[in-house]
């Protein structure tokens, strides 16, 4: 399977990704992640990406598709993959078109999980995500069993720069104005689904599990 999520900050990309990986035993690649990783690790990536992602604008395309296409081209994407926050521009999804191309596997489906901006707003503010394994907890609808440390992993749980109220409102603009775009982008190509990401996070799974199910044995 190879499978992009859209949808905008605050929809559970991430949240459902992790649950779809492995339903589907395929690899996860979130953009956000790699980058955070690399904010923590004080890497020259990390130092180019740090001031876009505090200020909830996107890191420049140049950057972000060196290093996606890069990942995509590890052993272990071979056999499929999920991709969290990439493409978010259409000079980023032309960029992917040509390489998935170029390699003779082209993406199963984009899936798109829809919700209103209030509810993602509301979602956001609450999170807190952990420093060591990445996994995201909500202060409101998804308490850990210990005050600020990862049920998983043991790791600490902090709140992310670009969560502040106004920072999350300035994401969902750019989301609309450079990512909404490829709903268009991925319909042309007879690839786009939807879900309805409102609800508890299993009905969600439930919801795109059913949506994608029938490209489950799809492999490489
Ligand atoms: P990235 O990390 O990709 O952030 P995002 O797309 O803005 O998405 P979020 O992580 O905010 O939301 P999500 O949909 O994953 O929701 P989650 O599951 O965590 O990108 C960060 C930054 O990196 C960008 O702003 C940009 O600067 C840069 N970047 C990354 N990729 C880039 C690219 N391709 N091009 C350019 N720049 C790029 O859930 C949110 C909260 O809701 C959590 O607390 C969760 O517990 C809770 N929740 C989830 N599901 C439910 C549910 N069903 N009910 C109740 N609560 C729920």
């Amino acid at each position: 399977m190879r499978l992009v999520l859209l949808g905008p900050p605050g929809a559970g990309k991430g949240t459902q990704a992790y649950r779809l990986a492995e339903r589907f035993e395929a690899i996860l690649i979130g953009t956000g992640d790699i980058f955070r990783e690399n904010v923590k690790g004080d890497t020259p990536l990390g130092r180019e990406a740090k001031a876009y992602m505090e200020n909830g604008e996107l890191v420049p395309d140049d950057v972000v598709v060196r290093m996606a296409l890069e990942r995509l081209e590890q052993p272990d994407a071979a056999a499929g993959f999920i991709l969290d926050g990439f493409p978010r521009t259409l000079r980023q999804a032309q960029a992917l078109e040509q390489e998935l191309s170029d390699q003779d596997r082209p993406l199963s489906a984009a899936l798109k999980f829809v919700i209103h901006d209030e509810v993602a707003v509301k979602r956001l503010a609450g999170r807190r995500t952990c420093t060591r394994c990445t996994r995201t907890y909500n202060v409101e609808f998804k308490r850990p069993s210990k005050e600020n440390v990862c049920d998983r992993c043991g790791g600490e749980l902090v709140q992310r720069p670009d969560d502040r109220e106004e920072t999350v409102r300035h994401r969902l603009e750019v989301y609309h104005r450079d990512t909404e775009p490829l709903e268009f982008f991925f319909w042309e190509r007879g690839l786009l689904r939807e879900v309805d990401a409102e609800g508890t996070e299993d009905e969600v799974t439930d919801r795109a599990v059913e949506a994608i199910a029938d490209l489950a044995e799809e492999r490489a």
